[in-house]
């Protein structure tokens, strides 16, 4: 009783003092309540059909736990070890990574529950790992086992796992989250080795010492923003990003991010100009010189970031466009832009000194290697997928967040769960299916609605896109719409199931999805 009233007292004074955080955590809760499946009891036996995930990063994590929450059978394989593999990604970056974006717009399962609004590394880790635990995964993960290819047995037509169906068994479904970041890619620029001083890759700059330091940071993405970050916190002299080329960077604001991601053309329109104006008027302003000159804000992958321009207003950051020529021993020879001036175009060599590189050139793509042959055929290769993610030869594969090139998005949120679940309906609803001609067919639309677009059609959109596409698909097969509030939010999956039992029956299958 005592317990339960300092309990109350507490949280009255929370709610009192933090009164955002307070009905931000009340709303995460009750969208925990209403949409997260209740985790199977341990003694559950789940049934078929039976899912390998491939990757145990936050996509992996979550897609098996929609499947284990809605009763079906799923194993877990992935190539790291549990320390370095459990939470993909974001078990490799530093310490001091933290999302971009409004955690709102990461809420890669229902259950999951953030306390801050830019949640660092070791909250991510740490919700990634409750939404496994809790679920049950551990029971149903395999570390340090690289899935190097998925076969079908010919006679039971169920895929097999590095050809070692003794060990692991036979699986329904298949869904590929192997992420978009692999190992750091770490080039060699011209007569590297010349150069005094450390260099490192933007993802392991834990524990390094960089006060008093002039540092060049290669790259001019999302690691560019971060090491410099890093080394603004860690007291650098001085601190130089060295870009080769424009990105755009859009606000750390919930409703602008969410504005953008609106435009449901998923590509450039002839209304694109007016954010793009909006932006260097209002956000860039003086900066103005910073954005790119030639290229859409719905062509590229934007930054999200608001305190970069103050860092290079205070003068603690330069941002340098231009391309590198060598490594000297005391910096690099950089060939300096103007805006608008491509890659390997003319401008002004000098050299920009410094102690410590830092590579903040990105990641390797996972491969997707060990999917069968056929799924690469030329046109309909990834990203060129039925919603970007199934290929159209087999359905029965989801390649969930594996296949994305550049979106105005968000990489963990509610499409993992809407994915899974197509994938459970295509699996245990033959009639909801798509056949291979239907799904190219749908790949040929998408492409004629964005021939204008600079990009290719798959290469970019945007998360209003997304829903139009699962809003399309489903509405266009009659007996998906049975399943609407299942894929959607994940309720009602008992009425559509009785419903195919029964359309089996009528068809003669006796209730087995064939
Ligand atoms: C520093 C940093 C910050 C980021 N911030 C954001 C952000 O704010 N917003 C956002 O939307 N995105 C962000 N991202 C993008 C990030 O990729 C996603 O947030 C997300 O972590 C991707 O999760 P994933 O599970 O799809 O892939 P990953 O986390 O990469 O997990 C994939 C897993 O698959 C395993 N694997 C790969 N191949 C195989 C194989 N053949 N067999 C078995 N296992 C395999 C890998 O070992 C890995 O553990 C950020 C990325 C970085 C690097
Ligand atoms: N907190 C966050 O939200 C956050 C933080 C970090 C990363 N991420 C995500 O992680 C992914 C990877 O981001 P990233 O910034 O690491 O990589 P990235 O977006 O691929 O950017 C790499 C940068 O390095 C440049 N580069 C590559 N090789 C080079 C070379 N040899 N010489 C000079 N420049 C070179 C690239 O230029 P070119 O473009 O010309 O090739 C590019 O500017 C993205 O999806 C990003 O959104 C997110």
């Amino acid at each position: 009783m005592a317990d339960t009233l300092h309990h109350a007292k507490s949280v009255v004074g929370f709610a009192i003092t933090q009164p955002l955080s307070f009905v931000y955590i009340l709303i995460q809760n009750v969208l925990n309540w209403i949409f997260a499946p209740v985790p199977p009891p341990p003694t559950d036996k789940l049934r078929r059909p039976r899912i390998a995930v491939i990757g145990a990063g936050l996509t992996g994590v979550s897609s098996a736990a929609h499947c284990v929450g809605h009763g079906f059978d799923v194993k877990i394989f992935e190539t790291r070890s549990r320390e370095k593999g459990l939470g993909g990604i974001w078990s490799r970056v530093n310490s001091t990574s933290a999302l971009q974006i409004h955690s709102i717009m990461f809420r890669f399962h229902p259950s999951v529950k953030w306390d801050t609004a830019y949640p660092q590394q070791q909250d991510i880790k740490k919700q990634i790992a409750s939404v496994w635990k809790t679920y049950g995964l551990d029971k149903k993960t395999v570390f340090e086992t690289p899935v190097t290819s998925i076969k079908k047995n010919a006679s039971s037509g169920r895929w097999v796992i590095n050809d070692n169906e003794q060990e692991h068994g036979s699986f329904d479904g298949i869904i590929a989250a192997v992420g978009s970041c692999g190992d750091p890619q770490m080039p060699r620029l011209p007569d590297h080795d010349k150069f005094n001083g450390p260099t490192y890759h933007s993802s392991e700059l834990d524990g390094k010492d960089v006060e008093g330091k002039k540092i060049l940071i290669i790259g001019g993405g999302a690691s560019a923003v971060e090491a410099l970050e890093f080394a603004v916190q860690n007291h650098a002299a001085e601190i130089d990003v060295l870009s080769r080329s424009d990105k755009w960077i859009i606000p750390r604001n919930v409703f602008v991010d969410v504005l953008l991601s609106l435009n449901v053309f998923g590509g450039e329109t002839s209304f694109s100009w007016i954010p793009e104006w909006l932006l260097r008027k209002f956000f860039y302003r003086d900066l103005e010189d910073i954005s790119p000159a030639k290229k859409g804000l719905y062509t590229d992958t934007p930054m999200v970031n608001s305190e970069l321009f103050d860092q290079i207003r205070a003068g603690k950051a330069r941002w340098l466009r231009g391309d590198i020529v060598n490594v000297q021993n005391e910096g690099i020879m950089f060939n300096h832009r103007a805006q608008g001036v491509p890659k390997g175009g003319p401008g002004h060599e000098s050299l920009v000194r410094g102690d410590v590189i830092i590579m903040a050139t990105g990641y390797k793509r996972p491969s997707l290697a060990f999917l069968p042959d056929n799924v690469f055929e030329k046109g309909y290769e990834p990203p060129n997928w039925y919603l970007q993610v199934f290929p159209p030869q087999d359905p029965t594969i989801c390649a969930t967040n594996s296949t994305y090139v550049n979106a105005i998005g968000t990489v963990g949120n509610y499409h993992i769960g809407i994915y899974t679940r197509f994938l459970l309906m295509f699996l245990v609803d033959p009639l909801s299916r798509p056949r291979e001609s239907l799904m190219k067919l749908w790949i040929g639309f998408t492409r004629t609605l964005k021939k204008f677009a600079p990009t290719k059609a798959f290469d970019f959109f945007t998360y209003a896109e997304l829903i139009y596409w699962y809003c399309f698909v489903s509405i266009i097969n009659p007996f998906r719409w049975k399943w609407v509030p299942f894929i959607f939010f994940g309720l009602f999956r008992g009425l559509p199931l009785a419903i195919v039992e029964e359309e089996d029956h009528i068809r003669g299958l006796n209730g087995k999805a064939k």
